[in-house]
């Protein structure tokens, strides 16, 4: 935690500890962790001179932010309405078995984070899945076994040389 806490001063200095970045901290403290282990919160506090309620108010507002621990990867499944007519049901039922998790749980091994979203904005790509920030369209329950086993098996840093999902 020692060690923790210089992390989070380096990250806050990166800032000149200005008070309105934050939430551009909080995001580099998430990424070390994937989620705001509670001694972190309380560092930024300290090493910005802010109440930890005001850092834990900004850190529970915003959905990217996490409190509860996270999978090295998400996987996000689009359920808005164009992304469900065009079979994000059957996509996200598919993810589940394959995980075997529900929507906003972890698998046991801390790899993977389920989660669903209503629309991400590129509802002509539909159905969407998302694997951290890798967008996946088009995508048929039959492409799901595929997507996952690469980022099982492939190293985070390495998955942009990687990732290349045929249909
Ligand atoms: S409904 Fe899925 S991207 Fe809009």
């Amino acid at each position: 935690m020692v060690n923790d806490y210089e992390k989070v001063k380096a990250i806050v200095d990166r800032y000149g500890g200005k008070h309105d970045s934050v939430i551009a901290i909080l995001q580099d403290v998430q990424s070390e962790h994937h989620y705001l282990p509670e001694h972190t919160l309380r560092a930024v506090a300290s090493q910005l001179g802010l109440p930890l309620i005001q850092i834990c108010g900004v850190a529970t507002f915003f959905k990217a932010f996490s409190l509860k621990p996270r999978g090295e990867h998400t996987v996000t499944v689009c359920l808005g309405t164009a992304c469900h007519v065009r079979g994000a049901p059957a996509v996200l039922d598919e993810v589940k078995r394959q995980l075997g998790i529900e929507p906003s749980n972890t698998t046991d091994d801390m790899r993977f984070t389920l989660e669903t979203v209503n629309c991400l904005g590129a509802c002509a790509l539909g159905p969407i899945l998302v694997v951290d920030d890798e967008y996946q369209g088009q995508m048929g329950s039959r492409k799901v076994k595929k997507v996952l086993n690469k980022y099982k098996k492939t190293p985070k840093d390495r998955r942009h040389e990687e990732i290349a999902v045929s249909s």
